[in-house]
């Protein structure tokens, strides 16, 4: 095994360390670089630059794998549920029943919001985006809790991270009720995480909500499929955000405003309303021709990821609790559905997105199953927002429980005006 490589520059030589981790590529240790060469590294799109050392989450994108914690999603998502996952990524362990009854209880008894808060959403215009609105209220947290925001207690960290990945759910809940003009639900305690959240979304006053177990089932897959994902550009928000010791609930709500991006969480929303425009199987050229011309900004939303350069395994997994959620809501022939499908078979066989490693990721079908569980499109990112909490936050943990932990402080390739001097008003041609 290689334990270093060198770099040449002129007649000096310079070593650089290389790190190994138990799976994936190796690393140059760059951090003396400067110090021993002058030089800065360039790369802008972070994409051939590991920002951190991380034992949460892996991805191999040439074979579709995606890990937490060594575990498979598919495992994950078909076998466990997503309040253990969040107790994995948490923990790094697969929780035993009594260390599950325990995290289960306390993160149930955080899920009430400071009633001021209600009062806060009323700010809003009943028609901004949730997402506007999850940025806002997320943030406001730190000036209910300030008794969970001294990041170097451990106590404190782990409170903030509970109440972090309760509370989400009941202003995601919230922030929908108020965008559709009905009253704020309370969460219950004898419901679990994906039932809670169904039941503070669609319950109202005048009669009670049934549960549909098929429906929550797959909500809370949703959760799990979306709850973790290596240092994406959200997660990457939350760890330099982070870094300066800002307090956990600022953090998260900078991941969130990050995830609202098209080019990220906000696919989710952009891939349906893709599909709504294209409408039928007939346009599917059209928008494909539109896709491939470098001169229209157009793409296919839902497909292509950095990283996976092939199927993204929880697109795979969204696609079963897809056709799952329509089976149990009777929904046949989905247009949407319809228009999807046919796509992903058109594109999957193109030779321009076959060239480009572009396949559906987990934004595709996840648009289609929300829309059919009664979320409105605006609300799709904020789905994605409550699922990817636990994520930011035990990411944000690992990051602070690293002792070699500094502030981010990227540097740069300036190519702006040298310096020159300041020149009077009326010296200026
Ligand atoms: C998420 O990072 C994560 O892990 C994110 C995420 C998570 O869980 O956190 O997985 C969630 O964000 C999934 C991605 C959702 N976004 C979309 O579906 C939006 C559409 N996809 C693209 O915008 C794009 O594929 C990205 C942003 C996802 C990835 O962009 P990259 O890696 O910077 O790739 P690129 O833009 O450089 O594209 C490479 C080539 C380009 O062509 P060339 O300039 O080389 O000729 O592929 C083309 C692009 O034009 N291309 C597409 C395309 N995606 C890339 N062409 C048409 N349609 C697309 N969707």
């Amino acid at each position: 095994m290689t334990d270093s490589a060198k770099l040449s520059l002129g007649a000096k030589e310079t070593e650089l360390k290389l790190r190994h981790g138990t799976i994936g590529p190796d690393v140059v240790d760059i951090a003396a670089l400067y110090k021993d060469t002058g030089l800065f590294t360039y790369d802008p799109g972070f994409t051939s630059t590991a920002s951190c050392e991380s034992k949460i989450t892996f991805i191999d994108g040439d074979e579709g794998v995606l890990l937490h914690r060594g575990y498979p999603i598919d495992q994950l998502a078909e076998r466990g549920n997503f309040l253990e996952t969040c107790y994995l990524l948490l923990y790094g362990e697969l929780p035993t029943a009594a260390e599950m009854g325990d995290f289960s209880y306390r993160v149930t008894r955080h899920t009430m919001v400071h009633e001021q808060m209600s009062r806060f959403y009323t700010g809003f215009r009943r028609d901004a985006h949730p997402m506007a609105v999850m940025v806002g209220s997320v943030g406001a947290l730190s000036a209910f809790y300030h008794d969970s925001t001294d990041i170097a207690d451990p106590h404190q960290r782990m409170v903030a991270s509970i109440r972090m990945i309760a509370k989400t759910p009941t202003l995601a809940a919230m922030a929908y009720k108020y965008h559709i003009g009905q009253p704020f639900v309370y969460p219950r305690n004898d419901l679990s995480y994906a039932e809670n959240f169904l039941h503070m979304c669609f319950a109202v006053p005048c009669e009670p909500y049934q549960i549909n177990p098929v429906l929550a089932r797959a909500m809370d897959r949703i959760f799990t499929l979306h709850a973790d994902h290596e240092q994406n550009a959200s997660t990457s928000t939350v760890r330099l955000a982070g870094s300066s010791g800002a307090n956990p609930f600022a953090c998260i709500a900078a991941g969130i405003a990050c995830l609202w991006g098209p080019a990220h969480g906000g696919a989710n929303e952009a891939a349906l309303n893709m599909l709504a425009e294209i409408g039928s199987k007939d346009r599917i050229p059209e928008f494909i021709a539109r896709a491939k011309d470098k001169n229209d900004p157009f793409r296919l939303m839902g497909f292509g990821h950095r990283v996976y350069k092939n199927y993204d395994p929880r697109a795979k997994i969204m696609q079963q609790t897809c056709h799952e959620v329509l089976t149990e809501l009777g929904i046949k022939d989905d247009p949407l559905l319809e228009v999807a499908m046919e796509l992903e078979q058109i594109a999957l066989h193109d030779p321009y997105f076959i060239e480009k490693k572009l396949y559906p990721n987990v934004d595709f079908y996840s648009g289609i199953t929300l829309k059919a569980l009664g979320f409105p499109t605006e609300m799709f990112t904020v789905l994605f927002a409550v699922a990817r909490t636990v994520g930011w936050i035990a990411q944000w943990k690992e990051m602070i429980e690293d002792p070699h932990q500094r502030i981010g402080r990227p540097r740069q390739l300036y190519t702006g005006a040298a310096q020159r001097d300041y020149t009077p008003v009326e010296a200026r041609g």
